[in-house]
């Protein structure tokens, strides 16, 4: 069965971003002059999967607004004929059918993808986290994709990260798998994981590689994250969910395989990741491109004199 459907959380409290997330949500904040969340459904597009359903909770309202027609901008700039932007701002209308259901409480990323079981049904569906952008230069989905459909299960997607910083994420213990599992995928790339253990400390991490957020899942997933207590934080976790997946039989719904990420992706809801998204994207934009680069060059000479004794 092939995936069509992509669940899209984006709930969370966003506390780490405070207090500019006070009364927006993180997954709006622009990355220079688009919302995270609407390059996340554009990568769910691009990939296929043109039934969205968007994980929201309170004072993200203005979430489903992003997606939704603006009749009153549209007739201003058709006035204007300012075609430009009103193509850009009908853009996000048109990338998919967008669904929603709210989760009541912020009660975790599991809990979050939970909510997702009656509109996801007895199918296989990908989860996009709504503050993790991936550059769309670097594809991955299509990847996973093509890993569930060659071996079943579930599939995450892992980076190899800094080993002092496996503690802000979940840490997988991985087995290679040999070239040509994937065919369209490069020897070294995929890899069947044994174990999952979320945010662990440094020394008791099984492997350097992250789980980063995209998915593909078993819809098994659903009846495990029912019987999953509250882990970590006192939430919901989807990687201790995982886990479980991953030592359970293919008959089942088990098998948890990783497709190895070496693209460009950036954590929005991270202060400072989010201002290298803003950055990097700014200097390939089509119109401001030129002159920011040209700006930034400056700077980072003003930067190295001030830091010159
Ligand atoms: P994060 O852990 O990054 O979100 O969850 P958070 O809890 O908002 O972050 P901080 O630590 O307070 O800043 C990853 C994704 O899961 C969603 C978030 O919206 C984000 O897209 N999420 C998290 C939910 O939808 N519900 C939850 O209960 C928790």
């Amino acid at each position: 069965m092939t995936v069509t459907k992509a669940v899209i959380p984006a709930a969370g409290l966003g506390t780490r971003f405070l207090p500019a997330t006070k009364a927006v949500p993180k997954e709006l904040l622009p990355v220079v002059d688009t919302p995270a969340i609407e390059y996340v459904v554009r990568e769910a597009s691009a990939a296929g999967l043109k039934n969205v359903l968007l994980i929201t909770g309170k004072t993200k309202g203005a979430i489903l607004d992003h997606f939704d027609r603006a009749w009153d901008l549209e007739a201003v700039l058709a006035e204007k004929n300012d075609l430009a932007r009103l193509d850009a701002i009908r853009a996000s209308a048109e990338l998919a059918v967008i669904h929603a259901v709210r989760q009541p409480a912020p009660r975790g990323l599991g809990h979050a993808v939970l909510c997702a079981k009656e509109h996801v049904g007895a199918d296989p569906f990908a989860v996009l986290l709504g503050d993790d952008l991936i550059d769309a230069r670097d594809p991955l989905l299509t990847s996973m994709i093509a890993v569930r459909e060659a071996l079943g299960g579930s599939v995450v997607a892992l980076m190899r990260v800094p080993l002092d910083q496996i503690s802000l994420y979940g840490s997988a213990a991985v087995e290679p798998l040999p070239g040509g599992v994937v065919p369209s995928l490069p020897p070294g790339s995929v890899f069947r994981l044994s174990g999952l253990v979320e945010k662990p400390p440094r020394e008791q991490a099984p492997s350097d590689f992250a789980i980063i957020g995209r998915y593909v899942l078993h819809p098994a997933v659903f009846e495990v994250l029912e019987e999953t207590a509250p882990g970590r934080g006192g939430e919901i976790q989807l990687t201790d969910a995982l886990a479980r997946l991953a030592e359970m039989p293919p008959e089942a719904g088990g098998g948890l395989h990783g497709v190895h990420f070496t693209g460009r992706r950036y954590d929005t809801g991270d202060r400072l990741d989010y201002l290298k998204a803003v950055v990097r994207l700014a200097a390939d934009h089509p119109e401001l491109g030129a002159d920011f680069a040209d700006w930034l060059d400056e700077f980072s000479a003003e930067l190295r004199g001030r830091a010159e004794p």
